[in-house]
């Protein structure tokens, strides 16, 4: 007999007793968890709490914009950092997945470390950990954990010295979607496809470049938005496209070219534990790869990926 309503209340309540007149930073991502935990401390503490969220260069097309313009209309105290020179700088030449995950993590919280320095008297650091990642809390996979792990490193970044205030880490998924909605968060923020922290990074294989980010952000924003037209995507769990250091031969007019392979990737899944790749219609492919290679440049050829996971991952880095 859990109910949104009652788990608002509650918290909120909670949330006013423990932080007081306290200063709060928070660095939102743009997905569900961040989104809905700001919610709820904005509606406990109101301006008290500081939002950060940093453009990585490694989102998808516009959404730094979109994104940081719907939690202004949200009434978030929300601060947006361009830092994507810093994170192609610091991932330049390198094509191991680890060291550019690493790479990510390492700016991320330098990035975060210089803003929250700039919040005078900041007490506490709040974050949108869920339940699964309490359980989870071994992995090695999202911004959190991320940060834990560099813990060990020694000379803790001074923002990991805060108090941490995590309103959201009893809830599953489902619930948080529910609290969102409950508070009018926008649908489509609440039903946005998890992405990972490290963005377009792992589905460039190799090397990152600001012009290959761009190639792929192109080629991601017209199969996502296909997908929406179609009513698509919230029958997909995950879906994004990967750009591949392969390229090969086509014609185009009577030129030859000799340019990049993308894959597209989409998914069911429950938790993203296992997923199975989504049976996209025909014609819905058809129309996303001539759209595709009619449009981006330095793209000739479309393939769609039917591997499930296990064995093969949602990511293909
Ligand atoms: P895989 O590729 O392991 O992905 O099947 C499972 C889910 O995790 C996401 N993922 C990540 N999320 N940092 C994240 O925050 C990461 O390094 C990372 N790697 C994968 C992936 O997008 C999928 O939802």
């Amino acid at each position: 007999d859990w109910t949104s309503e009652q788990f608002i209340d509650a918290t909120v309540a909670e949330l006013k007793e423990q932080i007081g007149n306290d200063k709060v930073v928070l660095g939102l991502s743009g997905g569900v968890d961040s989104s809905v935990a700001a919610m709820l401390i904005h509606q406990a503490i109101g301006k008290n709490l500081y939002c950060i969220f940093v453009d990585n260069g490694l989102l998808r097309k516009n959404e730094f914009e979109t994104v940081l313009d719907s939690y202004k209309h949200m009434g978030l105290n929300v601060k947006g950092v361009d830092a994507k020179e810093k994170f192609y700088t610091a991932l330049a030449g390198l094509t191991d997945p680890e060291q550019k995950r690493k790479a990510i993590g390492r700016v991320f919280i330098e990035v975060f470390d210089d803003e929250a320095h700039q919040i005078e008297d900041v007490k506490w650091l709040a974050q949108g950990t869920i339940y699964p990642d309490v359980i989870e809390s071994m992995s090695v996979k999202g911004p959190s954990a991320t940060i834990k792990s560099h813990h060990n490193v020694g000379g803790l970044p001074d923002f990991m010295k805060l108090k941490v205030v995590e309103p959201l880490k009893t809830l599953f998924k489902d619930e948080v979607r529910l609290v969102g909605r409950t508070m009018e968060i926008d649908e489509t923020i609440l039903g946005r496809h998890p992405f990972p922290g490290p963005g377009l990074a792992i589905r460039i294989l190799g090397d990152i470049t600001p012009e290959k980010v761009q190639v792929l952000q192109q080629v991601d924003h017209i199969f996502i938005s296909n997908l929406k037209k179609s009513g698509l995507y919230d029958e997909v769990w995950q879906a994004g496209a990967i750009l591949t250091p392969v390229q090969s031969v086509g014609v185009m007019g009577d030129e030859r070219t000799y340019e990049n392979v993308v894959a597209l990737r989409a998914v069911t899944s429950i938790d993203g534990m296992t997923a199975d790749w989504s049976r996209l219609p025909y014609e819905f492919l058809a129309d996303v790869s001539n759209e595709i290679i009619n449009k981006v440049k330095g793209v000739n050829r479309v393939v769609y990926d039917i591997s499930s996971k296990p064995p093969a991952t949602i990511e293909w880095e």
